[in-house]
C-alpha cells in the first residue's frame, strides 16, 4: 500500500470535486450562450441587424463565424454569417439563404434572422440540420435600398445605384446572368423599379452573392439556395425564365411542397408550390443563376403577408413578426430535411478534425482518466 486510508480518502475528494467543477462549468457557459436575443420586437435597422450578428459571433466563436463578402453601392458592408456545429468538420455541403433583395420587403430579414438564431443558439433542437451540413446566411444584400426604404420611401423596392438622368436602382432578382432581360420590356427601363442593370452583375449586391455561389459549386458544397421574398405565400423553382422543366424537376417541388405542407400544418397558410414561369417567364433571377451554375436544389421562397383575414403587403405590424417568422423558419427546416434526405452525405467521410474536437475529446479522455483513476484509489482502499 503506498498511501495511508486518510490520502486516499483527500485523493478521492479531490478528484470528485474537480470533476463537479467541470460540470458547473460548462452548465454556467451554457448559460451565458442564451444571452444574445432576437428583438422581433421592432424592424432593426441595418446596423441592429449587423450588431445582433456580432454579438452571435462573439458568444458562439467556436460554430459562428461572420464574413465581409463586398460592399454596396453607398459603401455598406455586406455580411454572411456562418454557422456549423462546431465539429470542426469541412468540406460540408451548404445550404444558403438570402434575404432582402427587394428593399420593401422588410419581414424577410427578421426571418433570415429567426432562421440563424434557430440553428445558433437552438442547436441543440436542430442538430440533425447542422451534421453533415453548414449554413450561410445573408440576412440582408440590399441595405441601401432597405434604408431608403425605411427612412424615404417605404415601397422601394431596387439598390440605389444611379442609373442617370434622376434615375435610381436595379432591381436584384433580374441581375444575374441567367436569361437577362428575357421577358417584360420594363426591365431594360433604369427609371422603373424592374430594372434588370445596364449588363448581368452591373451590380456590387449581385456580384457578392454570385461569388459566394460560385465558391460553393467550386469546391462542390453547393446543395440548396434559398431566396427569401415576400408576400406571394409561394415556393417558387427554377427555371423561371423559360417554361421548359429542369432535369430534376420532381426532386425540386417535392422539396418545395414539403415546404409549403409544413407551414400548412404549422400555421394553417396555404402556400402554393410551382414552377416560377407558370405565369410570363422573366430572366435575371438568383434561383434561375444559383440552379444554372450547380445548385441542385433552388427556390424564392415567398413568405406570407396575411393573418387572419387581413393583409399586411410588406409590413405586417411588428406583433406578428414572430410567429410570421417562425412559419418561415418551419418551411425553411421542412425543406432542408427534405433536401438531406435526397442529397444525404456519408457522414463516415470524416475530415481534418480541428482543434476544438481534439479539444473536446480531450475534455472526455481527461473524466475517463479521472474515473479510472477514482476506480484505482477505490480499488487500493478496499484492499
Ligand atoms: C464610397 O467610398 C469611396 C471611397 O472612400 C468614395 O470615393 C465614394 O464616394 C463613396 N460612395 C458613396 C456613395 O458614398
Ligand atoms: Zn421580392
Amino acid at each position: 500500500m503506498l498511501f495511508g486510508d486518510n490520502t486516499l480518502c483527500a485523493l478521492c475528494m479531490l478528484i470528485l470535486s474537480i470533476t463537479h467543477i467541470d460540470l458547473s462549468l460548462s452548465l454556467g457557459l451554457a448559460r451565458v450562450e442564451l444571452e444574445p436575443k432576437l428583438n422581433t420586437d421592432v424592424y432593426y435597422s441595418y446596423d441592429g441587424m449587423l450588431d445582433y450578428l456580432d454579438q452571435l459571433a462573439n458568444d458562439y466563436s467556436q460554430r459562428v463565424v461572420l464574413h465581409t463578402v463586398g460592399k454596396t453601392y453607398e459603401n455598406r458592408t455586406l455580411k454572411t454569417i456562418t454557422i456549423t456545429n462546431g465539429d470542426g468538420r469541412t468540406g460540408k455541403p451548404v445550404i444558403f439563404v438570402v434575404a432582402g433583395a427587394h428593399a420593401r420587403e422588410w419581414l424577410t430579414p427578421v426571418a433570415a434572422l429567426y432562421a440563424v438564431e434557430q440553428l445558433v443558439v437552438g442547436l441543440e433542437e436542430h442538430r440533425h440540420l447542422l451534421r453533415d451540413y453548414d449554413w450561410i446566411v445573408m440576412p440582408l444584400v440590399n441595405p441601401d435600398g432597405y434604408t431608403y426604404s425605411r427612412t424615404v420611401d417605404k415601397w422601394w423596392r431596387s439598390t440605389r445605384s444611379p442609373n442617370g438622368g434622376n434615375c435610381f436602382g436595379t432591381n436584384i432578382n433580374r441581375n444575374y446572368d441567367i436569361g437577362w432581360r428575357t421577358g417584360y420590356a420594363a426591365q431594360s427601363d433604369p427609371c422603373q423599379e424592374h430594372y434588370a442593370g445596364s449588363e448581368p452583375f452591373s451590380e456590387p449586391e449581385t456580384r457578392a452573392v454570385r461569388d459566394i455561389m460560385q465558391e460553393l459549386v467550386d469546391t462542390g458544397r453547393a446543395l440548396m439556395y434559398i431566396s427569401l421574398h415576400s408576400h406571394h405565400t409561394t415556393v417558387f423553382y427554377p427555371w423561371t425564365y423559360k417554361s421548359v422543366p429542369t432535369d430534376n424537376a420532381i426532386k425540386l417541388r417535392e422539396v418545395a411542397k414539403s415546404g409549403a405542407e409544413a407551414m400548412h400544418k404549422a400555421t394553417g397558410t396555404m402556400f402554393s408550390y410551382e414552377q416560377a414561369s407558370l405565369n410570363d417567364p422573366f430572366g435575371g433571377t438568383s434561383l434561375d443563376y444559383a440552379y444554372s451554375i450547380g445548385f441542385p436544389l433552388s427556390y424564392a421562397l415567398e413568405l406570407s403577408g396575411q393573418r387572419n383575414g387581413n393583409t399586411f403587403d410588406f409590413w405586417p405590424p411588428t406583433t406578428l413578426l414572430k410567429e410570421l417568422a417562425h412559419e418561415s423558419w418551419v418551411g425553411i427546416s421542412a425543406m432542408a430535411e427534405k433536401a438531406i434526405e435526397y442529397y444525404p452525405t456519408l457522414s463516415a467521410e470524416t475530415e481534418s478534425a480541428t482543434s476544438q474536437t481534439r479539444s473536446s475529446s480531450t475534455y472526455s479522455l481527461t473524466n475517463i482518466f479521472k474515473i479510472l483513476l477514482l476506480l484505482t484509489a477505490i480499488t487500493i482502499l478496499s484492499q
